[in-house]
């Protein structure tokens, strides 16, 4: 529904690949202006999330680009596969610097500009691993639970001031992440796409499709949740 976004002013992280890029560019298809971030590629602003003081710069720069803020999506995060014994201490704290501590940071240093929007949208990136575990993901599936009880927090919290805050949980999505490995594994490749119902892997636009209806007037009446997008592969985990 092309324009159903217009008028929003949007920031979104991890724009210069895979589900971000695809956010940055449904939302402006929508009609939100929206303004980029990552750690490379062509984006309007570059910066390490996870240096103290980058997101409060960021809202700065968004809102001087725009001239206000009112929908904020963090998808910048690191995947991480690891056997328990060999999570070093930094490993486990990088881990939840960009997947939880990041996001965290940017959605308080936005949250008086979405506050004042009065219709301000949150949408964090979760995973199927919010709600699961699996081997290998101690410190990923960490960070991924922890994103999902910050957004039901921030929901609480954010709510009375007519901001909603919803968490997209993404199944095995192909993007420049997963591609390393369902390259070395194909296997790992195949029992994903048999997993889901649906029996393909993700694209970041199947991702980017919900959140930017989450982002809309449609959603209104929706916080607090985490929505798996996952081709039906959690239903029967
Ligand atoms: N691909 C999947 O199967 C999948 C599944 C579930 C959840 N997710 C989540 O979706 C989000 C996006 O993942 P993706 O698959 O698009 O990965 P991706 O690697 O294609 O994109 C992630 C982007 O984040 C950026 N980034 C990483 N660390 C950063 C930092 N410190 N500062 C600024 N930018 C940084 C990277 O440069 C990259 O452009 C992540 O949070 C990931 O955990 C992905």
């Amino acid at each position: 529904m092309s324009g159903r976004l217009e008028g929003r002013r949007a920031i979104v992280t991890g724009a210069g690949s895979g589900i971000g890029a695809a956010v940055a560019k449904r939302l402006a298809a929508d009609g939100a202006r929206v303004f980029t971030c990552d750690l490379k590629g062509e984006v309007d602003h570059l910066a390490d999330v996870t240096v103290e003081g980058a997101s409060a710069a960021l809202v700065e720069a968004a809102v001087e680009a725009m001239g206000g803020l009112d929908t904020v999506v963090p998808c910048a995060g690191i995947a991480a596969f690891s056997p328990l014994e060999g999570h070093t201490d930094a490993y486990f704290r990088q881990v939840l610097e960009v997947n939880l501590v990041a996001v965290f940071r940017l959605v308080r240093d936005a949250a008086e500009h979405l506050k004042q929007a009065g219709n301000g949208r949150i949408v964090t990136i979760g995973s199927t691993t919010s709600t699961y575990g699996d081997e290998g993901l101690c410190a990923y599936s960490a960070s991924k639970h922890a994103v999902l009880g910050f957004t039901k927090s921030a929901a609480a919290e954010l709510g009375p001031h007519g901001v909603t805050v919803n968490c997209v949980q993404p199944g095995a999505i192909d993007t420049p992440m997963t591609a390393p490995a369902f390259e070395e594994m194909p296997e790992y490749r195949t029992f994903w796409e048999n997993k889901a119902p649906l029996r393909r892997l993700g694209r970041p636009e199947d991702i980017a499709d919900v959140i930017a209806f989450l982002c809309s007037d449609d959603a209104r009446f929706m916080s607090g949740h985490g929505l798996w997008v996952d081709g039906g592969a959690m239903v029967r985990h």
